[in-house]
C-alpha cells in the first residue's frame, strides 16, 4: 500500500457519558430558540420578499421550529450576477488565505456544537449521537478541504526532458452550485461548500427544502468566519424552480449534488442541454441498494449488531445504510431469530433523549413511501419483525423499523430510504451469484462483509463493484480523510468526499511552460 499520512486531527465531538457535557447539551436543546429560527435568501442586493413558510419538528408536527422564505426568480438572477462578479477576486486570494477562513469556521462550529446539534434534532429529527456525528463530520470537512487546498494549490514544478520550466497550477472553475440533501443537512451541506470555496469558486448553495434553517445557520457561520457574502450565497427554494433555474444557466461552471439518482439525471440533462457557457462539471453522490454479506464463518451476534446499526441508525436515512442482509443458510435461522429479538429492544421516539435509538423519518412523504413498501413486503415476503413505536410517536412522522425475509434480492426494485431491512439466504456454492446479483442492481455504494475467511473476503472485495467496503463491522459513518466516501454506477460520479481526489475536481488545471 501507498500510505497517506497527514498531520491532521478529526473533531472529538461530545461525550454523552460525561455529565457536564450532557448538561450543556440539554440546556442548548431546551433553549434552542425553537420557533424563532429563520431562513431567508442570503443574496446581497436582493430584497427579501415572499411568504414565510413554517417548519415543523419531525418528531412532533405540532411544534413550529422556524420559518423560511423561498427565493424568487429575481433573487436567483441577482445571486448569479453576484457570483460571477465576485469569483475572480476570490480565485486570486491565496489558497492558504481561503483555507484559513474555512479553518476558522471549523473552530467556531466546533465550539458551538450543542447549538447546531439542537437544530439537527429539531429540524431534521436527528438523535443526539447522530447530531454529534453530524457536527463532527462538518468540522472535519472544513478542515480537510482547507488542508487539501494548501497542498493542491501550491504550484507543482514538472522538470523534465524539454529543458523548459514547466509547472502545473490549479484555479477555480467559476460559479459552483451546491445542492445538498436533508439527511446530512450540515455535514454534506458544508462539505460541498467548503470544497468548492477552497478551490477558488464562488458558491450558490441550495439546501434541501426540509432543512433550510440549518443551511441558513451554516452559511451565516461561514460569513462570520470571513467568507465574503457575495462569494457564498444562500438560495433556499424547491428543486423544480430554484434548482432548475440554476442548473440551466450558462453562467454556472459546476454543480455538486447529493441526493437521488433521478435528480442527478435531471441535473445532468439540464447541464448538457445548455447551448452556451462552459461544459459544466457535475459531481454527484446518489443512492445505494447496499448489501451486507455474512457467511457461515461469521459471528451471528456481531452480524446482528452490525446489521441493526447499519440498517436502522439515523432511521435508515443514510445513503450508506444496509438495505439487504445476505446470510449463508447455515447461520440464517440463528441470525434471523436474534435480529427479531434485538429489534424488539429498539427504543423509538424523541430524538432529543439520550436513550432513543431511532427517531422520526424526515416527513410525511418519506413515511408514506415506507408504509406503502411495508404493505407490499407484508404480502410478498415473510415478515421477520417490526419494532414498536414509543408513546411519544403519535404526533411525529415515525416509521417503526421493520425486517422481512425475501426469496431473492431481485424483489427490491429501488432504494427505500428508511429503516427497512431485507434478509435473503444463500447456499455455500452461491457466493459468486450473490456478488453478481448485488452488482446487477447497478448501484455501488457500500458493502458490508462478515466472514473470518481471508480468501472469501478477498474474493468479494475484488468482485464487488462498490465504493466503500466494510469488513466485520457496520457499514455506515465513513470518517473524513481516512475513509473517503462515495460510490459508482447509479450511486454517483465520484470523486469521493473526504478523500484526496475530491478537491481537484472543483478546479481547473493550468500548465505553464517557460522557455528559459
Ligand atoms: N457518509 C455517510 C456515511 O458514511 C453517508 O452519507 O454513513
Amino acid at each position: 500500500y501507498r500510505s497517506q499520512h497527514q498531520d491532521r486531527d478529526n473533531s472529538m465531538g461530545i461525550n454523552l457519558a460525561n455529565d457536564d457535557q450532557l448538561r450543556d447539551l440539554a440546556a442548548a436543546l431546551n433553549t434552542a430558540g425553537a420557533g424563532s429560527w429563520t431562513a431567508t435568501p442570503l443574496v446581497p442586493g436582493a430584497p427579501a420578499t415572499g411568504e414565510k413558510i413554517a417548519v415543523t419538528n419531525p418528531a412532533d408536527r405540532r411544534e413550529v421550529v422556524g420559518h423560511w422564505q423561498a427565493s424568487d426568480a429575481a433573487t436567483v438572477e441577482k445571486a448569479l450576477a453576484n457570483a460571477v462578479a465576485a469569483q475572480p477576486a476570490w480565485d486570486a486570494t491565496p489558497a492558504a488565505s481561503r483555507a484559513a477562513l474555512l479553518e476558522h469556521a471549523a473552530s467556531l462550529l466546533e465550539a458551538r456544537m450543542p447549538a447546531y446539534m439542537a437544530m439537527c434534532t429539531k429540524e431534521a429529527g436527528k438523535t443526539l449521537s447522530d447530531g454529534i456525528a453530524e457536527v463532527r463530520e462538518a468540522v472535519d470537512f472544513l478542515r480537510y478541504y482547507a488542508l487539501q487546498a494548501r497542498e493542491h494549490f501550491a504550484p507543482m514544478a514538472l522538470p523534465g526532458p524539454t529543458g523548459e520550466a514547466n509547472s502545473l497550477q490549479l484555479a477555480g472553475r467559476g460559479v459552483f452550485v451546491c445542492i445538498s440533501p436533508w439527511n446530512f443537512p450540515l455535514a454534506i451541506f458544508l462539505g460541498q461548500i467548503a470544497a468548492a470555496l477552497a478551490a477558488g469558486n464562488s458558491v450558490i448553495a441550495k439546501p434541501a427544502e426540509q432543512t433550510n434553517l440549518i443551511g441558513y445557520a451554516a452559511v451565516k457561520l461561514l460569513h462570520e468566519a470571513g467568507i465574503p457574502q457575495d462569494v457564498l450565497q444562500y438560495l433556499p427554494g424547491d428543486g423544480a424552480s430554484v434548482g432548475a433555474a440554476l442548473t440551466r444557466d450558462p453562467r454556472v461552471a459546476g454543480v455538486c449534488f447529493t441526493g437521488s439518482t433521478e435528480t442527478a439525471r435531471l441535473i445532468n440533462r439540464a447541464l448538457a442541454s445548455r447551448d452556451a457557457g462552459p461544459i459544466a462539471t457535475l459531481i454527484a453522490e446518489t443512492g445505494g441498494q447496499n448489501a451486507m454479506i455474512a457467511d457461515s464463518s461469521s459471528l451471528p451476534e456481531q452480524v446482528v449488531k452490525d446489521a441493526l446499526g447499519s440498517a436502522f441508525t439515523s432511521a435508515g436515512q443514510r445513503c450508506s445504510a444496509a438495505r439487504v442482509l445476505l446470510v449463508q443458510d447455515d447461520i440464517a435461522d440463528k441470525v434471523i431469530g436474534m435480529l427479531a429479538g434485538a429489534m424488539a429492544e429498539l427504543s423509538i421516539g424523541d430524538p432529543g433523549l439520550p436513550s432513543t435509538d431511532v427517531g422520526p423519518v424526515i416527513d410525511e412523504d418519506a413515511k408514506a413511501i415506507l408504509v406503502e413498501h411495508a404493505k407490499r413486503m407484508d404480502v410478498e415476503a415473510k415478515p421477520i419483525a417490526k419494532a414498536t413505536l414509543g408513546e411519544a410517536c403519535e404526533h411525529g412522522t415515525f416509521f417503526a423499523p421493520a425486517a422481512w425475509e425475501l426469496h431473492a434480492i431481485a424483489q427490491l426494485d429501488r432504494e427505500k430510504f428508511g429503516p427497512a431491512l431485507h434478509v435473503v439466504r444463500w447456499k455455500a456454492d452461491e457466493l459468486d451469484t450473490v456478488i453478481d446479483t448485488i452488482n446487477a442492481t447497478g448501484y455501488g455504494l457500500t458493502l458490508g462483509i462478515h466472514s473470518r475467511i481471508d480468501a472469501t473476503i478477498q474474493r468479494i472485495v475484488s468482485r464487488a463493484k462498490v465504493g466503500n467496503i466494510y469488513v466485520n463491522r457496520n457499514q455506515i459513518g465513513a470518517v473524513v480523510g481516512v475513509q473517503p466516501f462515495g460510490g459508482q454506477g447509479l450511486s454517483g460520479t465520484g470523486p469521493k468526499a473526504g478523500g484526496p481526489h475530491y478537491l481537484p475536481r472543483f478546479a481547473t488545471e493550468k500548465t505553464v511552460t517557460i522557455n528559459t
